[in-house]
């Protein structure tokens, strides 16, 4: 079983994500970070999800802002003003863990070498900090998967190429991707491409268990949103990002090219540069997926929310 370590936002496909965890995997724990929405609500989040998974998994809350500048927009709009829906859950029973995310990531990384797989589904805020402190981070995990970027400018914030996670904070992705000599890039492109079809989604949610039931609650105001941006479907970035994390063999088609983050721009802040053509001369550290094997991530999907067959 894989040995994960989540960085995450919850935020809807977070949550799909981290439920396909659990049941492909073993997670070490849940680092928090500010994104869709302001990090009491990520943190609220992900100890909601804890109890309903009946975990002991520790919940390490992060950065509440960027390293550098405010943001200009969270994804509230998207995944609703708490996050999950605005379904107005009870206080979860899980507690937040004393430790700051940064030093969770380092410890948990220290005590098990070689043995996590990181997988990014947030903004990179809480993985550059830990990086700022001990620049041998990369060396202790076994792989690093980041959600993030639009890597031919097809992005989805207010500035126009770039991606939300990368865009919340360009200089934390900078960061990133200056110190991972290696990593696998799932970009918003890919989701796009990689979107169910709503039909089959509410019936694999019809036909699952309570984690489905769950997870139908807090999805439908995004999927509303979805439903009137014409994005053809469910998309689900950070459980493509996942799927990937749980089994590499998944990648159909892929190409490894250096990836920069434009950290100025007018118009063009937070976008994610590829080096198409090898004209910088910089090591070519990602891994882009361009495509997976739709049946196996669906299958992965379907288990996750206990779809019997
Ligand atoms: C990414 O941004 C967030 O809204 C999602 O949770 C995902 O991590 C997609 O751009
Ligand atoms: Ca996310």
């Amino acid at each position: 079983k894989p040995q994960l370590l989540i960085d995450t936002d919850p935020g809807v496909d977070d949550a799909l994500a981290i439920l396909m965890a659990a049941a492909h995997a073993d997670i070490a724990g849940l680092s928090i970070a500010a994104g869709n929405v302001g990090l009491h609500h990520t943190v609220r989040n992900a100890r909601t999800l804890v109890d309903l998974l009946g975990l002991g998994t520790p919940v390490f809350a992060g950065c509440a802002m960027p390293l550098v500048r405010a943001p200009e927009e969270d994804a509230a709009f998207v995944h609703g003003r708490d996050g999950f829906g605005d379904i107005g859950f009870a206080e979860p029973a899980a507690k937040v863990a004393a430790e700051s995310a940064a030093l969770a990531l380092l410890r948990l990384t220290r005590e098990r070498p070689g043995e996590l797989t990181l997988v990014a589904l947030a903004p990179l805020t809480n993985l550059a900090l830990a990086l700022r402190l001990d620049p041998d981070l990369p060396q202790r995990v076994k792989r690093l998967v980041v959600m993030g970027g639009a890597v031919t400018g097809h992005g989805n914030t207010g500035k126009v190429p770039a991606e939300f996670n990368i865009g919340f904070d360009p200089e934390a992705a900078h960061v990133v991707f200056e110190a991972f000599p290696s990593f696998d890039l799932v970009d918003w492109e890919a989701t796009l491409r990689h979107a169910f079809d709503n039909a089959e989604f509410d019936r694999w949610l019809a036909a699952g268990d309570q984690h489905a039931a769950f997870f139908a609650r807090i999805a439908s105001t995004a999927r509303r949103y979805n439903a009137e941006h014409e994005r053809g479907g469910l998309v689900a970035a950070d459980a493509l990002a996942m799927a990937v994390a749980l089994d590499p063999a998944i990648v159909t088609r892929s190409e490894r090219r250096a990836v920069a983050v434009e950290l100025d721009g007018r118009l063009t802040r937070g976008a994610t540069v590829v080096d198409w053509a090898a004209r910088l001369g910089r090591p070519a550290q990602a891994n882009i997926v361009l495509e997976v094997d739709h049946v196996r991530f669906a299958a992965m999907v379907r288990r996750a929310l206990g779809v019997p067959g």
